[in-house]
């Protein structure tokens, strides 16, 4: 069955969704972005008015599902792209699930640093790459793309993200790039030990402590698994640092996602594990200093 809406409608509907979202406060940008994911219709059509004068614009569900699901964002703060089913990242447009973290704009740097390295790095490029806790798999398709001659592997324990992450590969042609593995950090890699090039992880690392006092679009909808980084926020990168000297090369480069403050205290750890040289901080787009790096000795 194909369900359509006039240009009018639409543009009523716009009109009174934008202005309850500002009142709700809410950005109007986010009725913009779901008429795109949901209609042909561009962000300058939608900006010039110029969809309005078309009699039919195809939709992919009937209208009062859409509707229902854009008031689910008002009432129940669900994320958009939960709402969608699809979030953008680089220039991946991924399908997520609650079942998965939505991928944020910070964790693009990880493949843009990643690129610039492997340029004064060749090593980089050959061997066994790692995305452990995967999630949409947003950074495992990064990687295979920044490294084409390597091997991916993508980790979760959740198996609800990895089948959507080997879906995101697959709609990719990624899919025979990345070997989805199934269980906790490196237990299903045990056959990989001292063969790996690169570890990346964005693990969860918030503070148990925390998580009620977040958003409620992350409390409410994002999975607890993919947040709670135990009593410190650090139990996972803890993990990481004192495991991931078994899985490097001599050379492999470590790398893990943090949250604002955490960078002295996981320089620290990675100074006493003493497996580990060259520790960097690296800075988002913001100034904090959002990833570690280090190379195993
Ligand atoms: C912060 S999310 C990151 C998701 C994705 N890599 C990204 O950057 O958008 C953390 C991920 O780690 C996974 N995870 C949590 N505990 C894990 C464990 N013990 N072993 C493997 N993955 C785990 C969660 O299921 C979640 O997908």
């Amino acid at each position: 069955m194909s369900f359509w809406v006039s240009g009018q409608q639409l543009a009523v509907w716009r009109k009174q969704a934008r202005q309850v979202a500002i009142a709700q406060e809410i950005s109007p940008d986010e009725v913009d972005w779901l008429l795109q994911i949901w209609t042909d219709v561009d962000k300058l059509s939608l900006r010039l008015g110029s969809f309005e004068s078309r009699s039919q614009i195809p939709i992919p569900q009937s209208w009062s599902v859409l509707n229902e699901r854009w008031q689910t964002r008002l009432t129940e703060n669900c994320p958009i792209q939960y709402l969608a089913g699809l979030s953008p990242w680089r220039d991946f447009v991924l399908k997520v699930s609650p079942a998965v973290l939505i991928p944020r704009p910070e964790t693009e740097l990880i493949i843009d640093w990643l690129s610039q390295e492997k340029a004064i790095n060749p090593q980089l490029s050959q061997g066994n790459w790692v995305d452990l806790g995967t999630g949409s798999g947003a950074i495992a398709l990064g990687l295979a793309l920044c490294f084409p001659e390597a091997r991916i592997f993508a980790v979760d324990t959740s198996l609800d993200a990895l089948a959507i992450a080997q879906e995101n590969a697959q709609s990719y042609g990624l899919g025979d790039r990345i070997e989805f593995l199934h269980g906790s950090w490196w237990t299903p890699l045990a056959h990989c030990q001292g063969q790996i090039q690169g570890m990346i992880s964005n693990p969860p690392y918030i503070p148990s402590s925390m998580i009620a006092g977040l958003q409620p679009e992350v409390t409410q909808h994002e999975p607890h698994l993919a947040l709670d980084g135990g009593e410190d926020g650090l139990v996972a990168i803890r993990h990481l640092v004192e495991t991931a000297p078994d899985y490097l090369v001599a050379g492999g480069l470590w790398l893990v996602e943090i949250m604002a403050g955490q960078a002295p205290w996981v320089a620290e750890l990675l100074e006493n594990q003493g497996q580990y040289q060259g520790i960097q901080l690296l800075k988002d787009l913001a100034g904090i200093e959002r990833f570690v790096v280090a190379y195993r000795i």
